[in-house]
């Protein structure tokens, strides 16, 4: 190993943002190696000096060492949402382009997949009202991105029809048409610390904050907050918008996927409200007593409990009506929805009380609860993670989590996560302690999960390699 190899990260840490994880030194220490012995055998020494000085030697390095994985139609839910509902809900609301950029967009894939699925989607006249760029560090990988030809790794699951209808085949090679790569404009830039020149309505950042630490990612944020329009949408890839909400961006839910804006300056006004209601909101019930609400809150628990939605949904409206931020009303309306199924509506509840509360572990498990209901698998493990963080001790949430990794097949997190659930269910059954440590009211009737988690490790030891 190189022994200066700590001055080398930081210097690249610092410029860029990449951190060498421990698993990661030796990409770097290869790429050093293969750097110094192309420049005549220069010293370590010598050769961080020039590193320091020289922008041409950091790039060239660098495009050893970024990790430019990509391919068509990644993730594609994200791509039919920006497609189907955010860019016309846009363009409904102004006369310019919607601006959209493919961040740390590596050889183009993500940036031509957005503009294939524009123009097809809404042909010639609507893709001329959207802006697409892709930007990234590596300036070789955007030479490749400009020059839009592709291997067919690049294609992997990609319908056939869709690389017939846009590509060319040479040889082993693909070329896209000019008609959808004219249409994506390519920069050097680092998304850390710099943004290009004006705003962007949508900005695509996914499978590129894994290779950054928390400090680094935290600047990121920052940078971002900059660069996104106030109506705008930054999402990551699946896997990292839990290790990506910092609180500085909101992170909000619609359709069952997961995207961050800017954050609302009338936040604390409507904290405000809550505690005063507005003249408006109690005009025919002057200043209800929290007593009456209270009454009302308890007769609607009764109602769940017996499953008499309607009547329950009676209370609840009551209790809104007078005071639309009661966060204990908007948790059971949540629930309510819940149990008929109307998972939208549980989402739209749980949003609401986290606007207010962002700590609000039911609101969380709610989410997690209508994700799963929905099959959006990613979304529900990333909810109920969350629950799990904040109430370690809540088995339902680790239940469930289980139940999400084995059907993702991920089967040691699932194992070790049902071993966790029976232990707790174990601890509650020897102690006063139960489930109850969130106020959300769902019946979870701990024999029969018991009976489930015992069932489901049975099952894992008869599978190899567990
Ligand atoms: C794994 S690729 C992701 C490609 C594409 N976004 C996707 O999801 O398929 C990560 C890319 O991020 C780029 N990158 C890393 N750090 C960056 C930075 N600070 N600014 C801009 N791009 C960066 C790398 O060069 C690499 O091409």
């Amino acid at each position: 190993m190189i022994p200066n190899i700590a001055d080398f990260k930081n210097l690249i840490k610092d410029r860029v943002g990449l951190h060498f994880f421990n698993g990661m030194e030796g990409l770097l220490n290869t790429a050093l190696l293969q750097r110094m012995g192309e420049r005549g055998k220069e010293s370590c020494e010598k050769y961080y000096e020039v590193l320091c000085v020289s922008t041409t030697e950091f790039d060239k390095l660098l495009s050893l060492l970024t990790i430019n994985e990509t391919y068509f139609f990644r993730e594609p839910e994200v791509l039919d949402f920006v497609c189907d509902k955010l860019v016309p809900k846009m363009l409904e609301r102004r006369d310019g382009p919607v601006r959209i950029l493919s961040a740390g967009c590596s050889s183009g894939e993500e940036a031509y997949s957005l503009a294939i699925k524009l123009h097809q989607r809404y042909h010639e006249q609507f893709a001329a009202r959207v802006e697409i760029h892709g930007c990234d560090i590596d300036t070789k990988i955007l030479d490749k991105a400009r020059t839009a030809n592709y291997s067919s790794y690049s294609f992997r699951g990609v319908d056939p029809l869709l690389q017939q209808t846009w590509f060319t085949r040479n040889g082993n090679q693909f070329q896209l048409h000019d008609v959808i790569r004219n249409k994506v404009t390519f920069h050097r830039s680092n998304i850390v610390k710099e943004h290009l020149q004006s705003k962007f309505d949508i900005i695509l950042l996914r499978n590129v904050s894994i290779y950054f630490d928390d400090d680094t990612r935290r600047l990121l944020h920052f940078n971002l907050l900059n660069m996104l329009e106030p109506d705008g949408a930054l999402f990551f890839g699946n896997a990292e918008t839990l290790a990506n909400n910092f609180g500085i961006l909101k992170l909000k839910q619609e359709h069952g996927l997961f995207y961050f804006c800017q954050p609302k300056t009338s936040r604390a006004p409507v904290a405000t409200a809550s505690l005063q209601p507005s003249a408006e909101s109690c005009v025919a019930a002057p200043i209800l007593s929290t007593q009456q609400c209270g009454s009302w809150i308890n007769k609607a628990l009764d109602c769940v409990s017996e499953k008499r939605f309607a009547q329950a949904e009676e209370w609840i409206t009551k209790v809104l009506d007078c005071d639309i931020h009661h966060q204990e009303a908007l948790v059971i309306k949540g629930v309510i929805a819940l149990e008929k199924c109307e998972f939208e509506q549980t989402a739209q509840s749980a949003q609401h009380v986290l606007e207010l509360d962002e700590w609000s572990a039911e609101a969380k498990m709610l989410l997690g609860l209508a994700m799963m209901w929905q099959h959006h698998t990613q979304q529900a493990i990333a909810w109920f993670k969350q629950v799990v963080y904040q109430q370690p001790g809540y088995w339902p949430a680790h239940y469930y989590l289980a139940e999400m990794y084995r059907q993702s097949e991920l089967y040691r997190p699932a194992l070790r996560t049902y071993r966790i659930t029976l232990q707790l269910l174990n601890a509650e059954m020897n102690s006063t302690s139960n489930a109850s440590a969130l106020r959300l009211p769902l019946s979870f009737p701990s024999n029969s999960f018991r009976f489930l988690c015992e069932h489901q490790l049975a099952q894992f030891t008869h599978q190899d390699g567990l």
